[in-house]
């Protein structure tokens, strides 16, 4: 694997050899010396041109512990505002050597623009690219939801008969889609539920099924795990915001919807939260919300994909 682009590219076997991975370098984090020497010698880059909290930080921590150099670049601040253009950019990070890039980007598809293009020789990580894909989130959620259902017995395993739904805005979420590719490889069956202004037009072709009522599926489909999204109003046109009481009362996880939980069912979210809109602070801070491990194993996640990209290796050796 030179690069990661989307889930769609990985088939079964590779992306439970990763989430096994991920499951040493958890290992690694229990550790008193939480740093494996593994990456000494190389560069990664976090080439981020749309803001992030979870994702940059948790990509420069798992760098830092594979003992890899990590350069920082938030297009803020850069030459980006003078005109620079993302070849240039690129052209840049590779006269400094760079081993690999990690790049979360506005527009869909600018990952797979670099990692086509002749302008750099670094693997090439896709950290979120517009509304097309977040392959690092959605590994770290089935790495998530593998733990807190198959427990201490997690490696080797896939998520065969896990039903997850995810609700909200389906239409601009990169999440929604990596996690479609990823669950239904690792043989989950996923529901997607939420108005039908934000589904995607052509999502009846997809393999999920669709809902527009969340009582009724939570009644008669009942989740393992359910995904609440957050509306994001930044790719959307002001005119188009849905009405924010009408949409919690529609497709938020309150109090009641999660009482109806049933008690192994997980919650997940994949930040930043928009606390008494799309989720409770109740729903949130719940022992069924998996929040805060999502973001814990986040670290774990991206050391794995960080290490079979740029150790050319497929074992670890602690
Ligand atoms: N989940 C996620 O991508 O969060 P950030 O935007 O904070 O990185």
């Amino acid at each position: 694997m030179r690069h990661l682009l989307s889930t769609a590219q990985l088939d079964r076997d590779t992306a439970i050899e990763l989430l096994d991975i991920a499951e040493t370098m958890a290992d690694v984090a229990d550790r008193e010396v939480k740093k494996l020497p593994t990456l000494r010698g190389k560069t990664v880059v976090n080439l981020f041109y749309e803001d992030s909290t979870r994702t940059r930080i948790s990509f420069e921590a798992a760098a830092k512990r594979l003992s890899a150099d990590v350069i920082n670049f938030s297009a803020k601040g850069s030459s980006v505002s003078k005109g620079e253009s993302l070849k240039d950019t690129a052209q840049t990070l590779q006269a400094m050597d760079a081993d690999a890039v990690v790049i979360r980007h506005s527009a869909s598809g600018a990952p797979q623009v670099l990692a086509d293009s002749n302008w750099i020789s670094a693997g090439i990580v896709n950290a979120g690219d517009g509304t097309h894909e977040h392959p690092t989130q959605a590994l770290l959620d089935a790495f998530t939801m593998r733990r807190r259902l198959h427990g201490s017995a997690s490696r080797g395993r896939d998520l065969d008969g896990v039903q997850v739904t995810i609700v909200g805005d389906i239409l601009h979420s990169r999440v929604a889609r990596s996690n479609l590719w990823l669950l239904t490889t690792l043989g989950a069956s996923v529901t997607f539920v939420g108005p039908a202004t934000l589904m995607p037009v052509g999502v009846d072709s997809w393999p999920a099924t669709v809902s527009y009522d969340l009582d009724d599926t939570l009644r008669n489909n009942p989740p393992d795990v359910l995904m609440m999204l957050r509306i994001q109003s930044e790719r959307m046109n002001a005119a188009f915001f849905p009405n924010e009481r009408e949409y919690s009362r529609q497709w938020g996880l309150g109090d009641e919807r999660l009482a109806a939980l049933g008690p192994d069912s997980i919650v997940m979210h994949p930040g930043p939260m928009n606390r008494g809109l799309e989720i409770s602070a109740a729903a949130a801070d719940s022992p069924q919300s998996t929040v805060r491990e999502q973001v814990a194993n986040g670290v774990s996640v991206r050391m794995a994909v960080l290490y079979l990209l740029l150790s050319g290796e497929r074992e670890v050796r602690l």
